[in-house]
């Protein structure tokens, strides 16, 4: 059985980013978020509009979205709880500039996208931004001898909580080759 709950937010599990852009101020900078999706060659980032981030993508119409791993939490947060500073330099981050954008690929980032802006809808004080994926670029132990990504050894940091509380979680060994598993039953039944 459900129950509602009273929560102003509640968010079921997303991959973390670090939200690479031109900064008029700080040259380059980063930001962290947990909203983003692509389908094909499109990509959906939204921020606070009051963001810094905001101000400046939609000065420079360009951004990089970039994945990290459990390793480089800090930097997460720092990026995460210091508006408008300059993020690169606080959390020690280098980087390349991208070659379709003028915006950071992080190093130390498995996974970065170079994404230009399409347009942008303004929503109950979050901007979201929808692009166009230009590059996408991902660590070499993450590719196999045919360049296609090795899916199971990918493994972002999720977040996910409520107003109470939000957390981070991982993946754990487990992975099913989607389309295989029509066939499949479980037993297991917690809700629903
Ligand atoms: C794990 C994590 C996820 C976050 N996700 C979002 C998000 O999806 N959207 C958002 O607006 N802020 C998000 N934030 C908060 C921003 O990163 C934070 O407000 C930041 O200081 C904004 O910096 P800026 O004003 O310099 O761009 C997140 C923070 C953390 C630590």
């Amino acid at each position: 059985m459900k129950v509602e709950i009273e929560t102003k937010k509640l968010y079921y599990g997303f991959p973390v980013i670090l939200v690479g852009y031109k900064d008029s101020k700080w040259n380059y900078n980063v930001t962290t978020s947990s909203s983003s999706y692509t389908l094909g060659d499109t990509i959906t980032m939204a921020l606070s509009s009051a963001s810094n981030a905001v101000k400046n993508i939609e000065q420079y119409k360009e951004f990089t979205v970039n994945v990290p791993r459990q390793s480089i939490l800090n930097k997460v947060e720092i990026c995460g709880f210091y508006s408008g500073q300059n993020k690169i330099g606080m959390a020690d981050i280098t980087y390349d500039i991208g070659k379709y954008v003028d915006a950071p690929l992080l190093d130390e980032c498995m996974l970065s996208i170079e994404c230009t802006v399409h347009s942008i809808i303004d929503h109950n004080g979050y901007t979201n931004f929808i692009g166009t994926i230009k590059r996408r670029l991902v660590c070499e132990s993450l590719i196999d001898a045919e360049s296609k990504l090795i899916g199971t050894e990918f493994n972002p940091i999720y977040f996910l909580g409520d107003d109470n509380q939000r957390i981070y979680r991982y993946f754990n060994e487990e992975s099913n080759i989607s389309g295989e598993n029509m066939g499949c039953s479980s037993n297991e039944s917690i809700c629903g």
